[in-house]
């Protein structure tokens, strides 16, 4: 079944420079370094790999009334993603992320300039309702209000939400989320919201339990990078291990994660089946530069599912 999913979230042109190592304070780093301009956002990344594993994807965001703006929803376009929703705003320009690779491990440091997607309002996210979705998929890139009305839109008319807790936003206040089918952090953003940082089974376990005694959630599913991820369903835990790949730059690995596995979990219910599937997704996102370029398509995760299976990987 093709399921129709709102993604109500962020849209940003990240700004790209990748070099041997980052500079460190007061210094200039010049050789090896390259840039680039590509499409991403947390939204963006998400609502691309929707679209590109085979969900109905529509998205709600704001960019601003200018070249960047028309270019991401060119892209959205040619994605095949529904992009009624995609608002944009005269006053403010697209959003705008500065990041930062490093060559070695491809990790990144990123700063974000929200531009519109600080605009996004309740009456724009009401409207985007009137899709029928069949899911709603939220991050925190956007207004703290936007994102508790898309949680109170989605369960007043009893639609399963799925929360992608990123980025780390102090004071958030996630209680007000009420109910949630799936709340995923990453290990920053569950150290921000439970004050546990979770670098061991047991630290996994005590911050899954106070996540979930904040939301009503059936699962909390925490992101552990190259170590992989931890479902817990409210009663029992599984690790779910990382494949092990090159990593080449990192931007996105979480978006495509939490995207995947929400895809794969209303397609199929099964939470373990659905954290495998996404962490083939983002294995192969980390082996390719940029955030929405990285975002694979339904056959060539199947593809790298196979050859894990086969024992090529
Ligand atoms: P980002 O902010 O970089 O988009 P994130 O911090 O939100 O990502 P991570 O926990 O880093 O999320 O990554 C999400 C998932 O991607 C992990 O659970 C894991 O399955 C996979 N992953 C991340 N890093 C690696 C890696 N180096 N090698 C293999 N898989 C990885
Ligand atoms: O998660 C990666 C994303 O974070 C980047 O694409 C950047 O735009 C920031 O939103």
């Amino acid at each position: 079944m093709k399921h129709r999913i709102l993604v109500v979230s962020s849209a940003n042109i990240d700004f790209v420079q990748r070099m041997a190592r980052l500079p460190r304070q007061g210094e200039t780093v010049l050789e090896n370094a390259t840039c680039k301009y590509v499409a991403g956002g947390k939204g963006s990344n998400s609502v691309v790999t929707f679209a590109r594993l085979g969900a109905d994807a529509v998205f709600c965001a704001k960019v601003g009334k200018d070249e960047n703006g028309a270019r991401l929803k060119r892209l959205y376009g040619e994605e095949g993603i529904d992009t009624r929703f995609v608002f944009e705003d005269a006053a403010s320009p697209t959003g705008l992320a500065s990041i930062l690779v490093e060559e070695e491990d491809g990790a990144n440091r990123i700063i974000v300039y929200p531009g519109a997607n600080s605009t996004l309002a309740d009456e724009n996210i009401e409207e985007a309702f009137t899709c029928y979705p069949d899911g709603v998929f939220v991050q925190l890139e956007i207004p703290e209000q936007a994102v508790l009305a898309a949680a109170r839109f989605a369960r007043e008319k009893e639609i399963p939400l799925f929360v992608d807790a990123g980025p780390v936003r102090p004071g958030f206040p996630l209680e007000e989320i009420g109910r949630a089918e799936i709340l995923s952090p990453n290990e920053t953003e569950c150290e921000a919201l439970t004050g546990i940082y979770p670098d061991s089974v047991e630290n996994c376990l005590k911050a899954a339990i106070r996540l979930a005694g904040t939301v009503e959630t059936k699962y909390v599913v925490l992101k552990l990078g190259s170590r992989g991820s931890f479902v817990y369903d409210g009663k029992y835990y599984h690790l779910v291990p990382a494949h092990k790949v090159q990593a080449v730059d990192t931007t996105a690995a979480g978006d495509v994660f939490t995207a995947a596995l929400s895809y794969a979990y209303l397609q199929k219910g099964d939470i373990l089946e659905a954290a495998r599937f996404a962490t083939y997704a983002a294995a192969i996102s980390v082996t390719r530069e940029g955030a929405v370029p990285s975002v694979p398509t339904l056959q060539q995760v199947k593809d790298f599912a196979a050859e894990i299976r086969e024992g090529g990987k």
